[in-house]
């Protein structure tokens, strides 16, 4: 999808911080659009491989677009990120912004604003995109550009800007999906905002009233996932205590359009939906209040791996000793069909079931290497090498791929089968004769 190129982008040159998960899709929109783009990252390896047009995680269109805005003289790469401030119009901020156990991690953001303030001009803008806690822009961000005697919005605009996007479709997200929510810092940088971002969003530009307001709005989406997914998990519980299937009764309740009970599992990770009712939390403390509702959703949601552990175990009637019994867990992708397995429930599970003694290894078909598993855990894109002889099976991670096995993708495994399913992925008509204990179902 080529565009025409928008008169805001004459001789503008766009620079990304950070090119990753986020930032690689947002460096793509920008070269889609016809903007010159200059990408920053402290990873050499991820500039090589970009370079070298290997796939921007699992992606569509990321890698293509790299490669001929290189051949294009479009897209220049860098580890500079003074020199890429000095050298661009606009600098678009998306590196990480985590938790350090509870506490929450603003450090590449504020190394990346200070490499920003040593190149910062006049009439430059500047995109704040990771999700933060309400008023680090303002009050945080501000500071620290204002320091080379510039003032915010007399002599550049800051905007905050939060990305939308779902991995794996994440281009999409940007371009098509949802409309962009912004705010500015006062009325000039609102409305520069506003034309920027309409270039590359087909859904249009949401205005919000302060940057507070925006900052605040990323992070109610991930806090208001992770409530309902709590609920579900609740839920099913009670399911479970009345002897009926949560399945069928969340269909027939979400038929009704004010009802949208979410799916249940063996747990919630990733960089998000975990993390960003951290911050409201950490926040209210501060502030000496207590956020009881998302709290104790965390907490229900972070006991999942353990919950599903052990009704995993229950099946296997303690016929065997653990050290004896091998578990094949399918799936370290924090969810299905993605690469990225940062704060994935997985590694919980695999845990628990090492610390009770079982012999564990996972299978994954995306993520090849691993340094979080523990040693003696073999991670195998090749499941038949993982589930082979295996005792139970674990599904952990809802890869779509999942949904296709049969009983003779297990063969040369222990009869009767003995699966736990804690995605409801499997398609239980295929597994005729196996013992499947799913999440939500007696
Ligand atoms: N992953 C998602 O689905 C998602 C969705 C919406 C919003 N977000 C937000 O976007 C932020 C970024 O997430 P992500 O998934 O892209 O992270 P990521 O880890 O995939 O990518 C971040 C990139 O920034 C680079 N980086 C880190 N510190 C840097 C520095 N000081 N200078 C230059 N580059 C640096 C890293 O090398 C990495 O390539 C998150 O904090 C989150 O708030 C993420």
């Amino acid at each position: 999808m080529k565009k025409t190129k928008s008169k805001i982008l004459t001789n503008k040159i766009i620079s990304i911080y950070g090119l990753g998960n986020v930032g690689g899709p947002i460096a793509a929109a920008w070269l889609r659009a016809g903007a010159k783009v200059i990408g920053v990252d402290i990873s050499t390896k991820l500039l090589n491989e970009i370079k070298n047009g290997i796939s921007h995680k699992k992606e569509p269109y990321i890698s293509e677009t790299f490669t001929s805005a290189l051949k294009n003289n479009n897209l220049e790469l860098t580890s500079d990120g003074v020199l890429a401030s000095k050298n661009s119009h606009i600098k678009i901020v998306a590196v990480p912004v985590g938790l350090k156990g509870h506490k929450i991690d603003l450090s590449s953001l504020i190394h990346v604003t200070k490499n920003i303030a040593r190149g910062l001009k006049k009439n430059d803008a500047v995109i704040i995109c990771p999700s933060i806690p309400p008023g680090t822009t303002e009050k945080i961000i501000l500071p620290i550009l204002e320091k080379n005697m510039l003032k915010g919005e007399r002599d550049f605009h800051l905007i905050y800007n939060p990305e939308r996007i779902y991995e794996g479709r994440a281009l999409q997200d940007i371009e098509e999906n949802y409309p962009a929510i912004v705010s500015g810092l006062g009325k000039k940088s609102t409305n520069f905002a506003q034309s920027l971002l309409g270039i590359i969003s087909k859904k249009g530009v949401l205005m919000l009233p302060s940057l507070a307001t925006a900052e605040a709005e990323k992070l109610f989406e991930g806090v208001y996932r992770d409530v309902n997914i709590a609920l579900a998990n609740e839920l099913v519980d009670f399911c479970k205590d009345v002897g009926i299937n949560y399945w069928e009764a969340r269909k027939a309740a979400n038929s009704q359009p004010y009802c949208h009970l979410h799916y249940p599992g063996t747990g919630v990770g990733g960089l998000c939906i975990p993390v960003y009712p951290r911050f409201v939390i950490e926040q209210a403390k501060k502030l000496g209040k207590n956020m009881r509702i998302t709290e104790f959703a965390r907490k229900i949601n972070d006991e999942m791996p353990v919950h599903c552990v052990r009704k995993a175990i229950a099946l296997l009637k303690n016929k065997k000793k653990a050290k004896n019994t091998k578990i094949a867990v399918l799936g370290l992708g924090f969810r299905g069909d993605v690469t990225d397995s940062r704060l994935s429930p997985t590694y919980t599970v695999v845990n628990e079931f090492k610390k009770r003694g079982y012999k564990v290894s996972v299978h994954d078909p995306y993520i090849h290497l691993d340094n979080l598993l523990p040693n003696d855990v073999e991670l195998s894109d090749d499941l038949s090498r993982i589930v082979d002889k295996s005792d139970l099976i674990f599904i952990s991670t809802d890869h779509k791929i999942y949904s296709k096995l049969n009983k003779n993708s297990f063969s040369k495994s222990k009869k009767p089968l003995l699966i736990f399913d804690g995605r409801n992925i499997l398609n239980k008509n295929n597994f005729k004769n196996s013992i499947i204990s799913t999440i939500g179902m007696n």
